[in-house]
């Protein structure tokens, strides 16, 4: 979600939709915007894009303020309609506020103050924060003091922006995992989700840190921690242009994408769990007994989406003993599949508009087969014709080449293998716990991968020249392979292929040349065969002349005298290696294409959404 606040003289409606037109790609579900006049609140918000509210504000404009907040939402809990779109207000009225993330223990603080009478307008998590900074500030507490003490008890990840009907001069807001900077004018102050907000009117900032609150006044900025004790913020100059801005710097919204993933993974793990720790979906409309009667799950998607589909089928078969069919979607209703009621149709898709996708599970329903939708869209076609529904929570996607999109469906799919899991009793609830564990260290992980952005960049720059770019995976990192192909033909343009390695003696070997370079995705060591045989593939294609580049764990030796480049990987356990692997794959891809001089946000013939068969 975007985030924009403001003080200072000019009309506050004007410059928190300003910013908010510049923060519009990182949601675009509903807007709103909140501002103080004269000892009240005056709200505008409005389901849909930003040009809804525009027309809104157009024919019904809001008072004359000079303090003002604004939200341009990516829906995470409750559809995008008006009533859970931002800012929600306080049952007096007195508070209007606006919010980015997941407030994971909202159910338990509503349930609290519900028994007071308190009327909930909303089904979002955002509108307890609301009611609960309003509570202190009725009780005689200031604006910050009120955050301070919201903040404490909040669980989860959260930008927090509030303004106070009778305290008109000022705007609070509060940081954890979600971010947040101000904005430093001159006789005006500025907060916004990034420096796109507020480019246009000063390039001087201030970075806060985690856990912080910040009041802006005027003339003033007072940073301090969820206790209150002040904090020194740290002051920065924005030199970028306002297309940067946008991209946070980054050259295509694709490159920011890749980076956004540790966030992403981390956000689409968040509130999973009951507070009897037990897995929990999104939107359930299964009974346990109809997850139990399960014969068959079938995956059906598109693009990349299939390739998380194919990670999903090692996982569940491996952790629930249930057979999966992975199947891409456009061929799925035109085979007269085997589908009835004891079959769960998995559909995964970014968009949750994807024609081919939309159809298969219209067909499968009429077979009566159950459809649990995994979507990063709420509200879109998809989930909304599916009986449950995994949500993803990567954000917007605007580059065509889906990123963060695939490595948070593969976070839905691995969340759905422990569901089943669970309810089937085929796992134990300390090994799901286990699993778990492991997935929470996943961003650190990928963060540690992205730190080798450079030496990456610079082996893609290195294959400006080649024609023609073989993958090779085993396992989970077969699909892997396959996606990492799928990107550099829609990026570069090039002749770029997937195998499973064992395969390759069966045929592609003969593709092999002096200097084609090969990407080969290696199975962590672990105590299976698997990594002995990924090397013997290896030794094949290298002793016929292939330029072998090397994804493989930190500390594989065994690697190394097969390796012409070697990319290290994070030890993680093989079924959860995608999340990692594909990453490099990414940037190796970004890189080339940009070298080559295409354009990387849109590539040529393709597009974010297709909704014709
Ligand atoms: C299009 C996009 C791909 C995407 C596929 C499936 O072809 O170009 O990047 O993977 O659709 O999209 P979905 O939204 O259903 O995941």
């Amino acid at each position: 979600c975007g985030i924009v606040g403001y003080v200072g003289p000019q009309r506050a409606q004007d410059v928190v939709i300003d910013g908010l037109r510049r923060l519009e790609y990182r949601g675009y579900d509903s807007a709103g915007v909140a501002v103080v006049h004269q000892g009240e609140l005056a709200v505008a918000k409005r389901s849909g894009k930003l040009a809804n509210l525009e027309k809104e504000l157009a024919d019904h404009p809001l008072p004359p303020a000079h303090t003002g907040i604004g939200h341009t939402r990516w829906a995470t809990h409750g559809p995008p309609n008006d009533a859970n779109a931002h800012p929600h207000t306080g049952g007096a009225r007195r508070v209007a506020l606006v919010h980015n993330g997941i407030i994971e223990n909202f159910r338990e603080l509503r349930a609290r103050i519900e028994a007071d009478d308190h009327a909930f307008l909303s089904e979002t998590d955002t509108e307890i924060a609301a009611h609960l900074v309003e509570l202190q500030v009725q009780s005689g507490v200031d604006l910050p003091v009120a955050m301070q003490r919201v903040c404490q008890q909040l669980d989860g990840a959260f930008t927090l922006v509030a303004v106070d009907a009778e305290d008109p001069d000022r705007v609070v807001a509060a940081r954890r995992n979600s971010p947040l900077v101000v904005g430093l004018g001159d006789g005006e102050n500025f907060l916004g989700s990034d420096v796109a907000a507020f480019i246009e009117h000063t390039r001087e900032a201030l970075e806060l840190g985690q856990d912080q609150i910040v009041t802006i006044t005027r003339d003033d900025v007072t940073v301090t921690d969820f206790w209150g004790r002040p904090v020194e913020a740290k002051r920065f100059h924005v030199d970028w242009d306002l297309s940067a801005a946008e991209k946070d710097g980054h050259d295509w919204f694709m490159r920011k994408e890749i980076f956004e993933q540790p966030r992403a993974v981390a956000d689409s793990l968040i509130g999973r769990r009951t507070t009897a720790g037990l897995l929990a979906l999104d939107e359930m409309r299964l009974a346990d007994e109809e997850i139990r009667d399960l014969d068959k799950i079938i995956i059906i998607a598109c693009g990349t989406s299939f390739y998380a589909g194919m990670v999903a089928k090692y996982a569940i078969e491996h952790w629930t003993r249930t057979p999966v069919e992975v199947e891409l979607a456009s061929e799925f209703r035109y085979r007269d599949p085997i589908v009835d009621q004891t079959t769960l149709v998995v559909a995964i898709s970014q968009s949750g508009e994807t024609a081919d996708t939309l159809q298969a599970i219209r067909h499968a329903k009429s077979q009566r087969a159950r459809v649990l939708a995994i979507c990063n869209t709420n509200g879109s076609s998809i989930p909304r014709e599916s009986d449950a529904v995994i949500y993803t929570h990567a954000g917007p996607e605007i580059g065509v080449a889906s990123t963060k999109g695939f490595l948070t469906q593969l976070v839905a799919c691995y969340l759905l293998a422990l569901y089943v899991a669970q309810v089937k009793g085929t796992r134990y609830g300390d090994e799901i716990d286990e699993i778990m564990v492991q997935l929470e260290a996943m961003p650190d992980h990928i963060a540690t991968v992205l730190e080798q952005a450079e030496s990456v960049y610079e082996l893609a720059r290195a294959h400006v020249g080649t024609r023609s770019v073989l993958f090779l995976g085993r396992h989970a990192g077969y699909p892997v392979a396959l996606e990492g192909a799928l990107k550099l033909k829609e990026l570069a343009y090039l002749h770029a292929e997937g195998f499973a390695a064992g395969e390759l003696k069966h045929g592609p070997i003969a593709l092999i040349e002096d200097g084609l370079p090969v990407l080969c995705v290696v199975p962590p060591r672990g105590r299976d065969q698997l990594h002995g045989k990924m090397i013997s593939g290896i030794q094949e294609v290298r002793a016929r002349g292939a330029l072998t580049i090397c994804l493989a764990e930190e500390g594989d030796r065994k690697i190394e005298p097969y390796a012409d480049h070697l990319i290290r990987l994070p030890q993680v356990p093989v079924l959860l290696q995608p999340l990692v692997a594909i990453v490099p794959l990414q940037l190796f891809a970004c890189e080339l294409a940009t070298a080559l001089g295409h354009d990387v946000d849109q590539p040529r013939n393709l597009a974010k959404s297709v909704t014709v068969e």
